[in-house]
């Protein structure tokens, strides 16, 4: 049993560690192990938090204000709760441990709550920004499995913010830009144009907002590319990459950044030919991001 970290007499923590076992027991008689083991261990740990810093009534209240304020802005589009946990590391600590490391397997990150089902498909080479402003960026890439062999086939979902910070869901148009799907040619390859990332603030408008706001922390985003990869027998991998030198790389507000994952986007300057075979107007970037899938067996 945990102990407070301020003292307090052995009556009183007898008292306290009385309620512990008798809310623990409550749970006894749950006919679903896996429950009941949650549950339990949700009680010790929510107990040991409110004894060692002797949580006074008005900030309990002041939590249940916060959590009821989360509720309330939440809806089809909007998801406090999930905001939530990825600014307090929640999430990236349950895909750390859902996604096991296994080899060379390419690292998961945070999903964030901007993917799409239904993207449009992009052929390999075509372009996913659908118009969304940004500097073009050429990525590509292979996909292989652990054991280096080239995986065809597998479909590779990309998406991400316009350089004003945006992703398409976000305007009230119903425009679809910035996210697309495609499919590895016969050697595992992948290629597209996109946009080069720069960074966003995630919603901060609500009770996650204050959160952050109230203790001295930003709501910026490392740049990124949101990557979800799928095939046949491999762990369906949810990542993204980003920008070698970006500043925001040691803070980003959900902790999702990995250093296997920042990549260099090499910035090109105007007239230089591109992948494709073209001159386009500006500057563009390429980055490429060779993936490696663990087998689906793993845990994840
Ligand atoms: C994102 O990368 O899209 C994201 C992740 C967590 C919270 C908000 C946005
Ligand atoms: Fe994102």
């Amino acid at each position: 049993m945990s102990t407070p970290t301020r003292d307090v007499s052995p009556e009183q923590a007898a008292r306290e560690e009385e309620l512990i076992a008798r809310v623990q027991s409550s749970f006894d008689t749950c006919e679903d192990p896996r429950l009941k083991e949650v549950m339990q261990s949700l009680v010790k740990h929510l107990h040991a938090f409110v004894r060692e810093v002797r949580l006074t009534e008005e900030e309990w209240s002041k939590g249940i204000d916060f959590l009821t304020a989360a509720g309330h802005i939440t809806d089809d589009k909007r998801q406090e709760f999930i905001l939530l946990s990825d600014t307090l590391g929640a999430s990236m600590q349950t895909i750390a441990i859902n996604n096991e490391a296994y080899g060379d397997a390419t690292e998961a990150t945070v999903f964030g709550p901007f993917f799409v089902e239904g993207s449009p498909r992009v052929e390999l080479g075509g372009d996913v920004s659908f118009g969304a402003a940004g500097e073009p960026c050429w990525a590509e890439g292979t996909v292989r499995n652990i054991d280096g062999k080239p995986i065809a086939g597998a479909k590779i979902e990309v998406w991400e913010a316009d350089e004003d910070g945006f992703y398409d869901v976000q305007y009230d148009d119903g425009r679809v830009a910035a996210r697309a799907h495609q499919f590895t040619d016969a050697d595992g390859g992948y290629r597209f144009w996109g946009i080069t990332p720069t960074p966003y603030t995630i919603p901060f408008d609500g009770p996650v907002g204050k959160m952050l706001e109230a203790t001295g922390r930003s709501p910026m985003r490392a740049s990124h590319l949101h990557f979800m990869v799928d095939a046949p027998d491999c762990r369906t991998l949810v990542t993204h990459i980003f920008v070698r030198g970006d500043e925001l790389l040691d803070s980003d507000s959900v902790f999702g950044v990995k250093e296997s994952l920042v990549k260099d986007f090499e910035r090109q300057p105007a007239g230089t030919p591109t992948p494709d075979g073209r001159v386009i107007d500006g500057t563009w970037a390429k980055v490429r991001f060779d993936i490696v899938l663990a087998p689906a067996d793993v845990r994840g």
